[in-house]
């Protein structure tokens, strides 16, 4: 078969936005958007790891979002906890089946205490079924925050009696731990920013931005931002 892509990021990060305008655009109300959202969410996740990205890392609630009416809030909470066990369930039929070459692991990112108690027992047990997977890992960020994420490592350092700390050490104490930095982040809707997803990770990312709300975004919207990743001429501070 020939090859796709010349060139695929390991790990690809996706800041899911435009949720509430896709929806406020149809006379809808936000929480459409976001259950589009999340239909789009599992489309893209599963066509990543068809293409064979290894690492999928998406930004679904972050520290800030929780100034947000407690209604949408809860939505998007009810949203996640469906997908994870939908996530859960097929992890799980993959292994037994022994599909091996398909199975994920599910790994999340950001304080999980703060969570709705039946979500948060939902993603532990999703994360303690799919433990043993390694062929892709799903690793989603909810009451997450980049800035919150580096205090995190540090105070995680102090406790472990750390007087000096270097940078491996503060990869290594991440809640992303284990895993490769960002290769290429994408983020929807418009907006040029990163709105504190993964400060740390991305220090060398490539970045990409698209007009497109996250609801409409789709695997030809995603070959279109990988055939111009594979175009990107990463330097990493040398001379090429
Ligand atoms: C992204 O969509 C989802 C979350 C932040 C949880 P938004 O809800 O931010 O949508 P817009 O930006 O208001 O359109
Ligand atoms: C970023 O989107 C957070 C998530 C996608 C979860 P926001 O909609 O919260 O970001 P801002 O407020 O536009 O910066
Ligand atoms: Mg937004």
């Amino acid at each position: 078969m020939e090859k796709k892509f010349d060139k695929l990021p390991i790990h690809i990060g996706f800041i899911m936005d435009g949720n509430g305008r896709w929806a406020t655009k149809r006379g809808l109300p936000r929480k459409m958007g976001h259950r589009r959202g999340a239909e789009a969410l599992e489309n893209i996740v599963n066509y990543c790891f068809s293409l064979g990205i290894k690492c999928v890392s998406c930004f679904a609630f972050s520290t800030e979002n929780w100034k947000r009416p407690q209604e949408e809030i809860d939505y998007i909470f009810g949203l996640l906890r469906e997908y994870i066990k939908k996530q859960r369930e097929k992890s799980e039929k993959e292994q037994k089946e022994e599909i091996k070459a398909r199975n994920i692991k599910i790994r999340t990112m950001g304080d999980l205490s703060k969570m709705p108690e039946d979500l948060e027992k939902e993603i532990n047990q999703a994360k303690d079924d799919t433990d043993d997977c390694d062929a892709y890992i799903l690793n989603i960020a909810m009451n997450y925050g980049g800035r919150d994420d580096i205090v995190y490592a540090c105070n995680k350092l102090i406790k472990e009696g750390k007087k000096e700390i270097t940078e491996e050490d503060i990869s290594g104490a991440l809640y992303s731990a284990g895993l490769p930095d960002l290769d290429f982040v994408i983020r929807t809707a418009g907006d040029i920013r990163l709105s504190n997803f993964m400060l740390y990770q991305s220090a060398y990312s490539e970045l990409y931005f698209t007009k497109t709300f996250w609801p409409d975004f789709s695997p030809k919207h995603l070959d279109k931002a990988l055939k111009e990743y594979a175009k990107r001429d990463r330097k990493f501070g040398q001379l090429k």
